[in-house]
């Protein structure tokens, strides 16, 4: 009877006690949806608040980067250290086990080569198949002050409004021209047109003095990208102080997977971002893990 259940089942009822309301964890996501913030929290872990995202995205421009030959057999044994793939949707569908339980950031930009003007992007995948492939973002390239700054940051736009639809966020990487001095005057210009036009999580490049202002004055989540390879010391204490001055993790690729020992990089990456150890230590456990083999 429904009534005997009630009154056994009303002290389950717990009346006195209000329903939790949790805040979310990421800078500027609290008023998002539960969709976006449900794929924001497969990209950053809600422990630490960070991520080590592997970059693995080069060959939409630059074909088979040194490192990214053969992404199945030098790509796919680090991927179980990362919390998240940044790559096209070629090489997902062609060598990414759909069991991989890693949230996919998934390129979205493109139509250039490096060959050409770069900063001349489109869209290049219909928002329709990142629904198709659960990605858990899209990435778009925006170029602040290049050729084509306008139509980059439309290509930004429009995919920002298309994800609002579907409850997907969308990742702008700051890309900066040959002849653009690396500063943080201008990051903090890239970085914050693509947090005001709608972005909702930005990756940009460090830069010694004033990356804690880029970070600052940036609403949302800034992920710091690797760049060009360089020694293993040098990357982990980059992205050490990248993350002490408020990134919040890395969005890295060279640096790991052009490491003479990638599976012990991209580890000793994640004990930077997750439990801010030192780069000394860190490093330390690169070498520990390199000898191990
Ligand atoms: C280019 O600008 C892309 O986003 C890259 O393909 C990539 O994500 C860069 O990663 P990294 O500089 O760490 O190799």
């Amino acid at each position: 009877m429904p009534e005997a259940d009630d009154l056994k089942t009303s002290a389950q009822y717990h009346p006195e006690t209000p329903q939790k309301a949790e805040a979310f964890f990421l800078k500027g996501s609290e008023s998002l949806d539960w969709g976006m913030k449900n794929r924001l929290a497969r990209i950053f872990n809600p422990t630490s608040g960070r991520t080590v995202m592997l970059a693995i995205d080069h060959g939409y421009f630059q074909g088979p980067t040194s490192g990214l030959e053969r992404v199945d057999l030098n790509i796919l044994p680090l991927v179980p250290y990362a919390d998240s793939l940044m790559l096209t949707r070629g090489i997902l569908r062609t060598v990414v086990p759909p069991s991989a339980p890693k949230s996919i950031v998934l390129r979205v930009s493109g139509g250039t080569s490096i060959l050409k003007e770069l900063s001349n992007e489109g869209i290049a995948v219909d928002i329709e198949d990142s629904v198709r492939l659960n990605v858990s973002a899209m990435a778009v390239q925006v170029f602040v002050g290049g050729e084509h700054e306008k139509e980059s940051i439309l290509n930004m736009t429009r995919t920002v409004d298309a994800g609002v639809r579907c409850g997907i966020p969308t990742l702008a990487v700051t890309a900066v021209g040959k002849e653009m001095k690396r500063d943080a005057r201008y990051f903090r210009l890239a970085v914050r047109i693509c947090a005001e036009l709608g972005a909702h999580i930005i990756k940009t490049y460090y830069v010694e003095d004033g990356f804690e202002t880029v970070t600052a004055s940036c609403p949302v989540p800034v992920v710091m990208a690797g760049g060009k390879k360089i020694p293993e010391l040098e990357a982990l204490a980059m992205a050490y102080r990248a993350c002490r001055e408020g990134a919040a993790g890395v969005d890295m690729g060279r640096n790991i997977f052009q490491s003479e020992h990638p599976i012990a990089m991209i580890q000793a990456v994640r004990a930077v971002v997750h439990r801010n150890e030192t780069p000394d230590k860190a490093f330390a456990l690169y070498q520990d893990l390199a000898r191990q083999g």
